[in-house]
C-alpha cells in the first residue's frame, strides 16, 4: 500500500501541494489526473523520496519515506520503479546498457547475471532483439518500453510509479504500452500510480482515479464514482458535459 497523509509542500510562496490524502491498495492502480502545472510529478517525487514535504508523511509498506536513512531510502528504491516523463534515456548506451545501468552501478552482479536480467527484462517488455540499439533507432513506444524494463531492473517491483507514460504515442502504441503496465501489475502484484492525461490510457490501466485542482485533492474514486461527480471541473475533464 502506498499512502499519503496531509502531504504539503510549497516553493517560496507557491503550495504546490495542500494536504494531499491518497491512498493506494496493494496491487492496484491510482491514476493521477489534472492540469499542467497541478502538481502530479511533484506528488511522484515525495513518493520517491526525491522530495521531502514540507509536512506530512508518505508511507509504502507502513515504511515512512522521510524517516529513512540513506541505506534504507536506497533499498527501498530498489523495489520501486519510476517510469520518468518522456522515458528519460541515456541516449550514449544501448539499450542493454540502459537497463543494466543500475546493476552494474549499484550490485557487484557479474557481466553474465547483468546480461542474463537484462535479457529477461526485455524479453518481458518485448524487445529482446533490440539489445544492442541506441535508443535513438527506437520509435517512441519502443523506448517507453525500455523504460519499463529499466525500471524494473533492480528487483522485481513492488511499487511503479509512471509519469505520463504514453504522453506523444499513437492510439495503437499507447494501448499495447498500457498493456504492459497492466502485465507488469499482475505478474509482479505492484501498486502503481500512473500520472496521465489521456483518458482512455486512464480507463485501461486505473483501478482508482483522482483528481488534483489548486494543490488539493477534489475526488477520489472508482471510475463510477467520478463519472457520477457534480464537480464542474472534474465532468469537463471527463467531456460529460460537452
Ligand atoms: N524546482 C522547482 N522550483 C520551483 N517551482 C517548481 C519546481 N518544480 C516544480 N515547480 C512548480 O511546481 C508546480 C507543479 O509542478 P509539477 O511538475 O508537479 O506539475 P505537473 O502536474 O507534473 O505538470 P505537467 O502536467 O506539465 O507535467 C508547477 O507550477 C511548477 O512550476
Ligand atoms: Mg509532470
Amino acid at each position: 500500500m502506498i499512502r499519503l497523509e496531509k502531504v504539503t509542500l510549497a516553493y517560496g510562496e507557491s503550495i504546490i501541494l495542500d494536504s494531499i490524502d491518497l491512498v493506494i491498495p496493494t496491487g492496484k492502480t491510482m491514476v493521477i489526473l489534472g492540469e499542467s502545472g497541478s502538481g502530479k510529478t511533484t506528488i511522484l517525487k515525495c513518493v520517491l523520496g526525491t522530495l521531502r514535504p514540507a509536512s506530512g508523511r508518505v508511507l509504502a509498506n507502513d515504511q515512512e519515506i522521510g524517516r529513512l536513512n540513506e541505506e534504507e531510502l536506497l533499498r527501498f528504491r530498489q523495489r520501486m520503479g519510476m517510469v520518468f516523463q518522456e522515458g528519460a534515456l541515456f541516449d550514449s548506451l544501448t539499450v542493454g546498457e540502459n537497463v543494466g545501468f543500475w546493476l552494474w552501478e549499484h550490485t557487484d552482479f557479474s557481466d553474465e547475471k547483468v546480461e542474463e536480467r537484462v535479457r529477461t527484462l526485455l524479453k518481458f517488455v518485448g524487445l529482446e532483439t533490440s539489445i544492442d540499439q541506441k535508443p535513438s533507432d527506437l520509435s517512441g513506444g519502443m523506448r517507453r518500453r525500455v523504460a519499463i524494463a529499466r525500471a524494473m531492473a533492480a528487483e522485481d517491483p513492488v511499487f511503479m510509479l509512471y509519469d505520463e507514460p504514453t504522453t506523444g504515442l499513437d492510439p495503437f502504441t499507447s494501448k499495447s504500452i498500457c498493456d504492459l503496465m497492466r502485465r507488469v501489475q499482475r505478474e509482479f502484484q505492484s501498486t502503481n500510480i500512473v500520472v496521465t492525461h489521456d483518458l482512455t490510457d486512464a480507463y485501461r490501466v486505473g483501478d482508482l482515479f483522482t483528481f488534483i485542482k489548486d494543490a488539493r485533492v477534489i475526488q477520489t474514486g472508482t471510475r463510477k464514482e467520478i463519472e457520477n461527480s457534480s464537480d464542474p471541473f472534474i465532468r469537463t475533464f471527463l467531456s460529460l458535459d460537452l
